[in-house]
């Protein structure tokens, strides 16, 4: 009888039954990940018939006829369809685009992002498909990098947390898996440069960037990818220390790791780590990779090892075994039913991508101008982002992957900035001027001008472009490109009220608009409801509630300018900047008041193991309802290696109606106060802990603790 096809009988088991049929050839296939889009014909016909393990950047139509291929081999065993669908199924024209990771984190809500979550999983599994290249758990830190926009912003604690609601969304229903990446510390690289050499130790990776990847395992993330990069001049794919042994060995993640993009080829051609493919297959296997991503040439590879008795069949056997179990965990292998296309863009998936929308914007300055009044008759919405959705999307959108496409029409409905100030004023309350381009010569800004002289206030939207937003993409200057400053500039000069908003993928150096704005709104990627939540914030048709994820610096060198670095002991100020940051992370403005009060401990003095409870009072002194990220930092008084000034241990949104109190109550696990000691142990300090609980890094209430 044969296990494997019998749903009624315990996975482990099935697997077992799988395993022991299979021939080499079959096992090697399952290691390998076909990437459609660059094949010839004549490969593609072969790889469907040889039983591959997976596929990626397939998408609807052509995934049923691979499945339909697969199924006639000899086990049958279903391929996986692996995509990037990063935020959204948005590599599908017509499916649901939602903010970048980036702006959703600002919304800082757990519930909101499980739910986009859910419903991405949903559209990629009504689309055919199986596995999403999300979350991204890389740490933001040099704002150089091009891939910003994809992070969860600079903290490890809320990239940890909205990690795992993310995966939660995507996985809860079995629909698909999550592919937690890149692991690790690839956003680290040195001078912020795509794919570099991240110069830090194991230390550094245990402190800041492995607790996220611990996180995505602890909730059972499906896989995990492999960084292209390198850590400390060692290669990532051949990597052993941190994939197989602190990630496979003592983390316990029982999911499968996928190389990223021909990370094996890389290891001959650009790392010059292996002398050929044979011995980079065999090195990247070794260190705990168990699928490679397009590097085809693999399968032959593996083929040569095990017949040279150059590799041990247990290897091989391990990453079948953990890849058949994403196939089984999915009911691959039982006629898996599949949600209706219908669901893809649909009415319910637009209502959660339009609360994301809006709690992901962030009102950086407000000098009593929003909500605009009654009195505003005319609104002159100027910009080079004002109406290009290319831009408002960000990346990893059917405009730029897997090919870029200049010139296709969204299916679905959106709203640029524009299309939203129509909705939400009236048509005939708006006025619009492009003014000039993000990047190159276009300079209309007399006419801008003229158009701004004619309105009540003026929206400028501003930010950059496609072109300076993802893989190779990195930016040296900061700075807002072409003739976007002159053009702000001459807008305040016409002395309307200016309301700035930034369509962006990462901070950009904004001390300009801080200090001559009437009003700043950053979006980031803000996707399909971008343009429609900056209008109705505008309106003030909601109250806005995010906060920034990520720091903003007055100048491009001054990146990194994160919150939690340790504290420097000559001032840390450059001699032509003043100190401190334009915006910090955790800014952001509402249209209420919140107080805080009554700031408590459960415990003043803990013990090494207690979980703690520290509340808090939270008054809505505005007239209208709202939300509020209550964040908790602390600060380890004296230790014995640097410790940041302050750092995030817990957050929680809560909604508080206008004039009511609102007590918080936020948990702290004193484990969680550990520090990681230069000989890799995690050790808790005893001695005094600043607890800060606040709305920001700047406001909040302060308590001590002692540990004992
Ligand atoms: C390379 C990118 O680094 C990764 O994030 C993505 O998932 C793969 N390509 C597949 O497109």
């Amino acid at each position: 009888m044969e296990k494997y096809k019998d749903k009624n009988v315990d996975i482990e088991e099935r697997i077992d039954d799988l395993l022991a049929r299979m021939t080499v050839e079959e096992k090697v296939g399952q290691m390998l990940q076909v990437s459609y889009n660059v094949l010839s014909k004549e490969d593609y016909e072969k790889y469907k018939k040889l039983g591959i393990g997976s596929f990626l950047h397939v998408l609807g139509d052509e995934a049923d006829d691979i499945r339909k291929k697969a199924s006639e081999t000899r086990l049958g065993i279903p391929p996986l369809f692996g995509i990037d669908a990063i935020h959204g199924h948005c590599l599908l024209n017509g499916a649901t685009v939602f903010p970048s990771q980036l702006a959703m984190s600002c919304s800082f809500n757990r519930g909101l992002i499980k739910e986009m979550g859910r419903a991405t999983a949903k559209e990629v599994c009504a689309d055919g498909l199986d596995w999403t290249f999300s979350p991204v758990l890389c740490i933001a830190r040099d704002l150089r990098w091009g891939r910003v926009d994809e992070t969860f912003g600079e903290d490890s604690y809320v990239i940890g947390e909205l990690g795992q609601a993310i995966i939660d969304g995507y996985e809860c229903d079995n629909l698909i898996i999550a592919c937690a990446k890149h692991y690790i510390a690839y956003g680290e690289a040195t001078g912020g440069r795509d794919a570099y050499d991240s110069p830090i130790t194991e230390r550094k990776i245990r402190e800041v960037f492995l607790p996220p990847f611990k996180k995505a395992a602890d909730i059972g993330c499906g896989s995990m990818m492999t960084a292209y990069g390198s850590i400390d001049a060692l290669p990532l794919t051949a990597n052993r220390r941190i994939l197989r042994e602190i990630l496979k060995d003592e983390i316990g993640f029982k999911g499968f790791v996928v190389t990223d993009w021909e990370n094996v080829r890389s290891l001959v051609t650009k790392q010059h780590a292996a002398k050929d493919l044979a011995e980079a297959s065999l090195k990247a296997v070794e260190a705990g990779n168990d699928m490679s991503m397009n590097t085809h040439e693999f399968y032959e590879c593996m083929l040569s090892l095990v017949r040279d008795k150059k590799i041990y069949m247990s290897l091989i056997d391990n990453a079948v075994r953990r890849i058949l179990r994403a196939k089984f965990r999915l009911g691959l292998f039982d006629n898996k039913e599949r949600p209706n296309r219908s669901v893809i863009g649909c009415e319910g998936h637009k209502n959660i991508n339009h609360e994301l929308a809006q709690e992901s914007l962030v009102l950086l300055k407000n000098e009593n101008v929003l909500p605009l009044g009654g009195d505003t008759k005319t609104i002159a919405v100027i910009g080079p982002n004002a109406d290009d959705i290319r831009a408002q999307y960000g990346d990893w959108t059917f405009f730029s992957h897997p090919e870029p496409k200049k010139d296709v029409e969204p299916l679905g409905d959106y709203y640029t900035v524009l299309g939203g100030m129509r909705e939400v004023f009236g048509e005939k309350h708006i006025l619009y001027e492009k003014g000039c381009d993000i990047y190159g010569e276009e300079n209309n800004i007399d006419k801008a001008v003229k158009t701004a002289k004619k309105a009540d206030a003026v929206v400028c939207v501003i930010g950059d472009c496609l072109a300076q937003n993802g893989e190779y993409r990195d930016r040296a200057n900061l700075d807002l490109s072409g003739n976007q400053m002159e053009l702000i500039k001459r807008l305040v000069g016409t002395q309307k009220k200016v309301i700035a908003v930034l369509v962006n993928c990462k901070p950009l150096c904004i001390s300009y608009l801080k200090e001559n704005c009437d009003a700043v709104i950053e979006m980031f990627n803000g996707g399909d409801f971008g343009g429609l939540a900056v209008a109705e914030l505008i309106a003030g048709k909601f109250n806005p509630s995010g906060k920034l994820s990520i720091s903003f610096p007055q100048y491009g060198a001054q990146t990194p300018c994160y919150y939690n670095q340790y504290d420097g002991w000559h001032g840390g100020q450059y001699v032509d900047l003043q100190k401190g940051n334009v915006y910090d992370f955790g800014d952001g403005l509402s249209y209420s008041e919140f107080v805080y009060s009554n700031l408590k401990l459960s415990k003043k003095t803990a013990s090494k193991d207690d979980i703690i409870e520290i509340s808090v009072d939270v008054t809505n002194r505005g007239s209208m309802d709202g939300k509020e990220t209550v964040m908790l930092f602390v600060n380890d008084v004296v230790s014995t290696i640097l410790t940041p000034t302050m750092e995030l241990k817990g957050f929680e949104k809560v909604f508080i109606k206008s004039g009511d109190t609102k007590t918080v109550t936020l948990k702290l696990d004193i484990k969680d106060l550990a520090i990681v000691t230069p000989d890799l142990k995690y050790v808790v300090e005893s001695g005094e802990f600043e607890i800060m609980v606040g709305r920001n890094t700047k406001e909040y209430l302060k308590e001590i603790l002692t540990v004992k």
